[in-house]
């Protein structure tokens, strides 16, 4: 807030992800106070468009329905100029308007606002364009449109390389041209609220803290459930498939919060160290460990399967799903299986981390279910904490109860705010915390990168399962080798309750 000015640069601002994404984030971050007072945003892409059609695509979408008033404040600040991606000169013209709205703001400052640090100019570009012009875009910002005495922030999101070495180069570009503080690396789960939740539920509870470890937990389930396949995308993710797309990213950043030590701080680079850490403590995952599925079409024929989509090459390997177990060699968790499963088309969107612990010893009672901790990321957020209870009567038997946090219920007043505005705030005010440091994003390719290259030189072909349901046959069967005992009884936790 006490920036001189502060000017955003939505590089790609044409495309799908900055309609869908990045223009909806800063509008709700706008139309909730939350943007810096001196603050313009321009949108730079290759069409050719004047401000009118510019302003008609990035409100057709996710903004058309937004209060009118509110949308032609936000729409004022926001411009367009057009340019090719590769091009210092086409960056230098953006240069010049962007010097011309920070003037604009020091002359506003210096009358107004004796607060403000006339030094302090924000620039943040953000790339919502394809990998392929990452590259070039951040040479023609450096050479264009980079000021040595402003804060400049370049935003990339995945994917980041297909491999080690591929990220690796990529990194090695990137920096060249710019200083670790001044990259941010979006994972977009990293601004979901119970992914932050995560660290505040395990360091500041006294009962979690002390029995997070192996001596308590038996194995750790990490879940990414989407109900829907490809549609549509089936170009892009063939290319990258399940593993790439969200295991080696999301559910790794969900890994990390759920089994980092505890950060000597919560400064950024305390935090991404005890990350950085924990990645390295995990060996890379063998192919004996993991399930591969690809859907096909649903049993009544209504959705396509995965290579009906026109965009999908013929006979495609690219698996939609997979199970795998990694372990992590450190004190708290050697031996601990820790489960991960991401498909899409499945029976159900769900994504959560389910921690479960051991058996009771020399128990008192029969047919007792273990305890668990579900923090709950998505559709809804929810803590919740699966118990044994007398079942409540004239009965003297135990029954699997829940202590139940759920914030629809708990929370009802709060607005939960999107991953994206979450992340955008933390970007205006310059902290690297929620965003991946270089050497973790290194860590968490070791891990994956040999066995991609086997599933890809081995041409392992994924299993069927059929659009809409649980996976591929024998998925059940695989995590229960490694311990994950499914319920002793039937239970559902009630998601029927407007959770
Ligand atoms: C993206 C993946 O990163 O995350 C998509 O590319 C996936 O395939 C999406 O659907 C999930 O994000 P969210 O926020 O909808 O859970």
């Amino acid at each position: 807030k006490d920036a001189a000015s502060t000017v955003i640069v939505v590089i790609g601002a044409s495309g799908d992800l900055a309609k869908k994404k990045t223009y909806p984030a800063l509008f709700g971050l706008f139309r909730n106070g939350f943007l810096p007072d001196r603050v313009h945003i321009i949108g730079y892409a290759r069409s050719k468009l004047d401000k009118e059609a510019f302003r008609a695509r990035i409100t057709s979408e996710k903004l058309k329905d937004a209060p009118k008033e509110q949308l032609a404040q936000f729409l004022d600040i926001c411009d367009y100029v057009s340019g090719q991606y590769g091009s210092a000169d086409d960056f230098g013209t953006l240069n010049k308007v962007i010097e011309h709205h920070e003037a604009r703001f020091l002359d506003q400052a210096k009358q107004t606002n004796s607060g403000v640090n006339n030094d302090r100019r924000v620039r943040v570009f953000y790339m919502a364009t394809p990998p392929s012009v990452f590259v070039p875009v951040a040479k023609s910002i450096k050479a264009g449109a980079y000021s040595p005495d402003a804060h400049n922030r370049i935003v990339i999101e995945k994917p980041f390389g297909r491999d080690l070495a591929t990220s690796r180069q990529f990194s090695e570009e990137f920096t060249q041209l710019y200083r670790e503080n001044e990259i941010y690396r979006i994972d977009h789960y990293l601004g979901k609220e119970m992914v932050k939740n995560m660290p505040i539920i395990r360091f500041a509870n006294l009962f979690f803290e002390s029995i997070w470890n192996r001596e308590h937990i038996d194995n750790v389930q990490i879940t990414f459930k989407e109900a829907f396949g490809t549609q549509g995308r089936g170009g892009y993710f063939d290319e990258y498939g399940v593993i790439r797309d969200v295991m080696q990213n999301h559910m790794v950043q969900m890994l990390c919060v759920m089994a980092m030590e505890k950060p000597r701080s919560l400064d950024a680079d305390d935090v991404r160290s005890a990350k950085a850490d924990l990645l390295r403590s995990i060996p890379p995952i063998k192919l004996e460990d993991v399930i591969l599925g690809q859907y096909t079409a649903s049993a009544d024929g209504k959705e396509p399967g995965y290579t009906d989509d026109k965009t999908v090459p013929e006979g495609s390997l690219c698996a939609t799903y997979a199970s795998m177990v990694l372990f992590i060699n450190n004190e708290r968790w050697r031996g601990v299986p820790i489960i991960m499963k991401a498909g899409k088309a499945m029976d159900e969107a769900k994504v959560e981390v389910r921690v479960q612990f051991k058996d009771v010893t020399d128990p008192l009672y029969q047919n007792i279910a273990r305890n668990e901790l579900i923090a709950r990321v998505g559709p809804t957020e929810a803590v919740y904490l699966k118990i044994m209870n007398k079942r409540p009567g004239l009965v003297n038997e135990p029954v699997i109860s829940e202590l139940d946090l759920s914030y629809r219920r708990r929370y009802s007043d709060a607005k939960i705010p999107e991953a994206y505005e979450a992340l955008l705030l933390e970007i205006l005010a310059g902290d690297q915390s929620h965003f991946i440091r270089g050497d973790e994003l290194d860590a968490a390719w070791e891990i994956f990168t040999p066995l991609l290259h086997q599933i890809e030189n081995e041409k392992i072909k994924p299993r069927p399962y059929a659009y809409g349901t649980r996976g591929p046959e024998g998925a059940d069967d695989f995590i229960q080798k490694y311990g994950y005992k499914r319920r002793s009884q039937a239970y559902h936790w009630p998601t029927d309750l407007g959770r």
